[in-house]
């Protein structure tokens, strides 16, 4: 088993990170997958600092909901603003966050084009000042997240030992370049290149599916910590299976049953938080994910997407465990 992954002042159990994913990486997803055990450290999704502090209704509560069981969390906020940002960041730590990660990969058009996400990366200074800034307002770790550049020329392996020294206290690396956005493989040399040149902990993020491909990231790029993404989507097990994989334990596939408990606890979480009809319309957007794992097939799919009451959604659940 790896050693323990410390970031700043903060140990985590396990080096297996989920990350942010806007859209779903929200209070119920994180506590249902909680659950399943393995997991050191999530993410909330790319926060707005304007909604955090300026903003008001539904959306804002449900990007900022949380629980004292959902930790530890890292709460992750992009823009250029390093004030806004900065007061954003102490809200957030007066919330208890565990950490503040700033945004400085995300490839979309409309943030790009606003100098924020993997536009830093275009603005190397500015991003450095940015992260002081935040570093200085908080007393909890800053991280960052950062993609391996901004193409193949361009590489970030100056902007993370210039974030070291201004005392960010880890990066996660996503291994695709900007312009890659999710196109080809990610690079996990870009990665290794990136730890021999720094000393805080390197998360390496980008493409791991299974446990096997877990432990080729830590050997082959020597990273403290990994970051899974899309594969915790459609397989939510894979913390606890890699988990047990680095600690030399089998790990055991889980039942039909074990994926139907899951999807109800997860649409239960979903409509605690949001209400009702709401929290069932929102798991529409799972539904499709959901059947697939289970093999419920296309018309069974397209029964449960036509369902927007909650009460509808948990006879058809128990319909589905009746006629398994
Ligand atoms: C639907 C979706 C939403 C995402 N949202 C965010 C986000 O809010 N912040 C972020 O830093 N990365 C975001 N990402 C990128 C992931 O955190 C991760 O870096 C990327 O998916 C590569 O990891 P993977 O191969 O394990 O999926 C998102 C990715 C997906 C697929």
């Amino acid at each position: 088993m790896n050693s323990p992954l410390r970031i700043g002042n903060v140990t985590l159990t396990s080096p297996l990170l989920l990350a942010p994913m806007a859209g779903y990486t929200d209070w119920p997803f994180r506590m249902a997958i909680r659950c399943l055990g393995g997991i050191g450290l999530a993410y909330t999704e790319m926060i707005d600092p304007k909604s955090v502090l300026c903003g008001g209704g539904r959306k804002r509560k449900a990007i900022l909901a949380t629980s004292p069981d959902d930790r530890p969390l890292g709460y992750q906020i992009y823009g250029t603003d390093a004030a806004l940002m900065s007061n954003t960041a102490q809200w957030l730590a007066d919330q208890g966050a565990t950490l503040i990660d700033i945004n400085m990969g995300c490839p979309q058009k409309k943030i790009v084009r606003r100098g924020s996400g993997a536009g830093l990366l275009k603005t190397p200074r500015e991003a450095v000042r940015l992260a002081s800034h935040i570093v200085k307002a908080v007393s909890i770790p800053v991280t960052v997240k950062l993609r391996s550049g901004w193409d193949e020329e361009d590489t970030d392996v100056a902007l993370a030992s210039a974030l070291e020294e201004n005392g960010i206290a880890a990066i996660t690396i996503h291994g695709r370049t900007c312009l890659q956005r999710y196109s080809g493989q990610a690079n996990w040399e870009a990665i290794r290149q990136m730890i021999a040149r720094v000393k805080i902990p390197v998360i390496g993020n980008g493409d791991i599916t299974s446990p096997s491909v877990a432990q080729a990231m830590f050997s082959e790029t020597g990273c403290a910590g990994i970051m899974v993404g899309r594969a915790a989507l459609k397989n939510p097990w894979i913390f606890r299976d890699i988990h047990s994989t680095l600690n030399g334990i089998p790990f055991i596939m889980p039942t039909w049953q074990e994926k139907l408990e899951f999807m109800r606890r997860h649409f239960e979480a979903m409509v605690s938080q949001h209400g009702e009809p709401i929290g069932a319309l929102l798991f529409h957007r799972w539904i499709p994910q959901y059947s697939r794992g289970m093999n419920l097939g296309r018309d069974t799919m397209l029964a449960l997407l036509q369902i927007r009451e909650a009460d509808k959604l948990r006879r058809h659940f128990q319909d589905l465990e009746e006629q398994f």
